[in-house]
């Protein structure tokens, strides 16, 4: 199986747990298939909610209506990929930039589904590059504090996030306490947020394999 074959088949296994109402749906390659196939059972559901303007792009392409998430109480499930994840679901994300809506229709969601193939499963969080969102004019100040870290930022040339920030990729990080790393990187005035996903970690990873989907709770 290649890894985009690996990525269709934990989106064909996310939509199992499709039961109805408001969906939250992340942003990437295996987000994008896991679109395709709510496509095929959009009659199942009330609307989805985006965590970027290209999810929700891609939602409306399909004739999925994508609501706000202020109009929305909650909701049931969130389905999203991941860049790394371990075997306790903490995770780094925010490869594709759309770290900060993600962790907060994450917050809002009663169960964190991951997508994703089997390259992204690591026993220690660090070699992806950390992703951070910051205020432009922050930017020096946060790189100067993420060097205090130990870790080597750099600026993601040429990209704005969907919110009008900048992202720092920090380099060199070996995350052994993600939770404690994730607080603390978030107390640096002017990150908006970072991508480490670990104080609300997924609750499933469906993981796609050589042998098919390994469901992980
Ligand atoms: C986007 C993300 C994605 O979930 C992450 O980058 C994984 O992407 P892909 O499914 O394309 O490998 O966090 O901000």
């Amino acid at each position: 199986m290649t890894q985009d074959e690996m990525k269709q088949a934990v989106a064909r296994a996310a939509v199992e747990y499709v039961k109805g109402g408001i969906i939250g749906v992340g942003t990437g390659s295996t987000a994008n298939y896991f679109i395709d196939e709510l496509a095929k059972v959009k009659s199942r559901i009330d609307g989805a909610v985006a965590s970027s303007e290209a999810t929700a792009k891609r939602l409306k392409s399909h004739g999925i209506e994508v609501l706000d998430l202020n109009s929305v109480g909650g909701m049931e499930v969130y389905v999203d990929g991941a860049d790394e994840i371990t075997r306790n679901f903490h995770m780094i994300k925010g490869g594709g930039g759309a770290l900060t809506r993600e962790k907060i229709v994450a917050a809002c969601a009663r169960y964190f589904i991951c997508v994703a193939d089997q390259t992204k499963l690591v026993d220690v969080l660090g070699k992806f590059p950390l992703p951070v969102e910051v205020i432009p004019m922050a930017r020096s100040y946060v790189a100067r504090e993420l060097v205090r870290l130990g870790g080597q930022p750099r600026l993601r040339e040429g990209f704005t996030t969907d919110n009008g920030n900048v992202i720092l990729d920090v380099h060199g990080l070996n995350i052994l306490d993600p939770v404690a790393l994730e607080s603390e990187i978030n107390q640096i005035a002017g990150v908006v947020t970072n991508g480490l996903f670990a104080r609300r970690p997924a609750d499933v990873l469906l993981l796609g394999t050589e042998h098919g989907v390994e469901t992980c709770k």
